[in-house]
């Protein structure tokens, strides 16, 4: 079965599981450790990923893997708890078959979330990142290869990848709830090994902010579908060359896990916030 075919049984499953999705839903992917934000989706069904046709299936502690549909401050939300990384050895199709299926669905935005380092020393562990922009430092896309034309042109323009209008609601919901959070730049590198010193310097002068191991592709394959995106990182860790500190993803999910709690909160009232036109 070629991409798009997979693509569009794994949408089928879906709605014939839960049915015509309602306009003005949101699709969300939840990174390491963020099952908080999990949680507080109410009325919520789930779908085990292990029943959901082509869907590469999680295998890293910390990374949930069903398909919750159900409500975030009153917003119709499907949320993708757990994502598949390029480190577990799956393709970029693989790890964004679920932006693709929640494109394919209808969905006209989309929140990805993560925990990542932070590579910016101004930047505290526990905080969050609302991602103004990403670099994508994997070596791989997932718009190689033909072009599938139903998704999208063959050169999708980056230069606003990340919705300035739902980055501006962000920042206002934070400030109402007075949640700290930084904005920057996140780049995504394949791991899993950790950064080098030497590789967190070159990231910082490359002019990220945060790191991590996933978001971008998938950040690739949803504008290519034309979706808006915010992104939100839990920075986990600091990650700076010249105080390097052992990381450990239990370390990582631990702190994710705290952040969450804040992550759960602003989403949520982000969510319940009427959609912000487009910039
Ligand atoms: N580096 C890469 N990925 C990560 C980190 C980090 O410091 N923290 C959480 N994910």
């Amino acid at each position: 079965m070629n991409h798009q075919d997979t693509v569009a049984h794994a949408s089928l499953h879906i709605r014939e599981k839960l049915g015509n999705i309602q306009a003005g839903t949101w699709g969300l992917v939840l990174g390491s450790g963020l099952g908080p934000v999990a949680e507080a989706i109410t009325s919520a069904q789930d779908i085990p990923y292990t029943e959901i046709p082509g869907l590469p299936q999680t295998g890293v502690a910390g990374h949930g893997g069903f398909l919750r549909s159900g409500r975030l401050g009153g917003r119709p939300v499907l949320a993708f708890c757990g994502r598949v990384h390029l480190y577990e050895g799956y393709s970029p199709q693989d790890v964004c078959l679920p932006v693709r299926a929640l494109g394919n669905l209808g969905v006209g935005t989309i929140v990805l979330t993560n925990a990542a380092g932070a590579l910016n020393p101004g930047f505290d562990a526990g905080c969050l990142m609302l991602i103004t922009d990403h670099i994508n430092m994997t070596g791989q896309n997932p718009l190689t290869g033909p072009n599938i034309e139903a998704f999208g042109p063959r050169f999708p323009d980056m230069g606003q990848a990340w919705c300035p209008a739902l980055l501006a609601l962000a920042r206002r919901t934070a400030l109402e709830l007075k949640l700290p959070v930084e904005r920057g730049v996140y780049i995504q590198i394949t791991g899993p090994s950790l950064e080098t010193p030497a590789e967190t310097r070159a990231y910082r002068h490359l002019g990220a902010d945060a790191i991590g191991m996933s978001t971008a592709i998938e950040a690739i394959a949803a504008r290519h579908m034309g979706l808006r995106l915010l992104g939100v990182s839990c920075l986990t860790n600091k990650n700076t060359p010249d105080c390097m500190e052992k990381i450990s993803h239990e370390e990582v999910l631990r702190m994710a896990g705290r952040t969450a709690e804040d992550m759960a909160r602003l989403l949520k009232a982000i969510a319940a916030a009427p959609e912000p036109g487009n910039a």
